[in-house]
């Protein structure tokens, strides 16, 4: 197994505020990586220095081996890693399709002349992005969603189609920031399922963050708990549920 993200001792400073202090973890190919933690405790900091939104204030991160501070977010995607964000980022008014497709443009290799003209090599790379979307439509059962404008939309379907965004993407790696969020039992049993089998069907190493403890222990394969910028904890999901420091921070608070 080899390792797809490592954090060394990475720190992150909003002038007074430390988001993140000394934190270092490996996330390992083909894991369900869970990070929890109450509010403020640097839970989406993490996912946004991964993806280069973010450069840490000290510390390293390597993805795929090779050290990210100088690589642009685009880089960073294009090397493998999408993402949802903790607020819905589709745009509003366009359709499912489109903004899946969107996602799916990140694999089409044509200029903007070539585009213009319409060319065969433009057909056929427009083409291959609707098979992509069209496959990821299917995957997570949006038939019927296809050409609703995103603002038409329940809150649940919205953030499943901004998943499908970042699957079209064909990620090696996905950032999940609060999936669930929002949502009632049903839709988020449905997007315990999809994350399962994005994970296990995919093969695309996951990492979740969520505040519902229950979908973590389901099916996570690994848990790092945070609290006010500082890792408590690093290990099984069972084993975060039994320890002492974590029920303080978090599971003590969320009741
Ligand atoms: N761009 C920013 N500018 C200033 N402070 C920030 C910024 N982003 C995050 N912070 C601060 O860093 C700390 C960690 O924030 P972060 O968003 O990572 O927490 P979180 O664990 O995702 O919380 P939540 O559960 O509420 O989403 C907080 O104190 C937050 O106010
Ligand atoms: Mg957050």
């Amino acid at each position: 197994m080899s390792n797809v993200i490592s954090f060394k001792d990475v720190s992150l400073n909003f002038g007074g505020v430390q988001a993140l202090k000394n934190i270092s973890f490996d996330i390992q190919e083909n894991s369900l990586f869970a990070i929890i933690g109450p509010n403020g405790a640097g839970k989406t900091s993490i996912l946004n220095c991964i993806n280069g939104i973010y450069k840490p204030t000290n510390g390293s991160i390597e993805i795929f081996g090779e050290d990210t501070s100088n690589l642009e977010p685009d880089e960073i995607a294009n090397a493998g890693v999408s993402r949802t964000f903790q607020n819905i980022e589709l745009f509003e008014n366009m359709t499912a399709l489109d903004n899946i497709l969107i996602g799916a443009h990140r694999h089409i290799n044509y200029g903007p002349v070539q585009g213009l003209f319409f060319s065969k090599k433009a057909r056929n790379e427009e083409e291959k992005a609707r098979k992509i979307s069209e496959d990821v439509i299917d995957f997570l059962e949006i038939e019927e969603y296809r050409y609703s404008y995103i603002i038409s939309l329940p809150y649940g379907i919205q953030k499943r189609i901004e998943l499908g965004r970042a699957l079209a993407m064909q990620p090696k790696v996905i950032l999940l920031d609060e999936p669930a969020a929002g949502m009632n039992n049903e839709e988020t049993e449905d997007i315990a399922r999809f994350i399962l089998d994005i994970h296990e069907e995919l093969g695309i190493t996951v990492i979740l963050i969520d505040h519902d403890m229950n979908m973590v222990m389901d099916i996570a394969t690994e848990v790092v708990a945070m609290d006010f910028g500082e890792k408590l904890f690093q290990g099984l999901p069972e084993d975060a549920a039994k320890d002492q420091k974590v029920i303080d921070a978090y599971l003590g608070v969320s009741g």
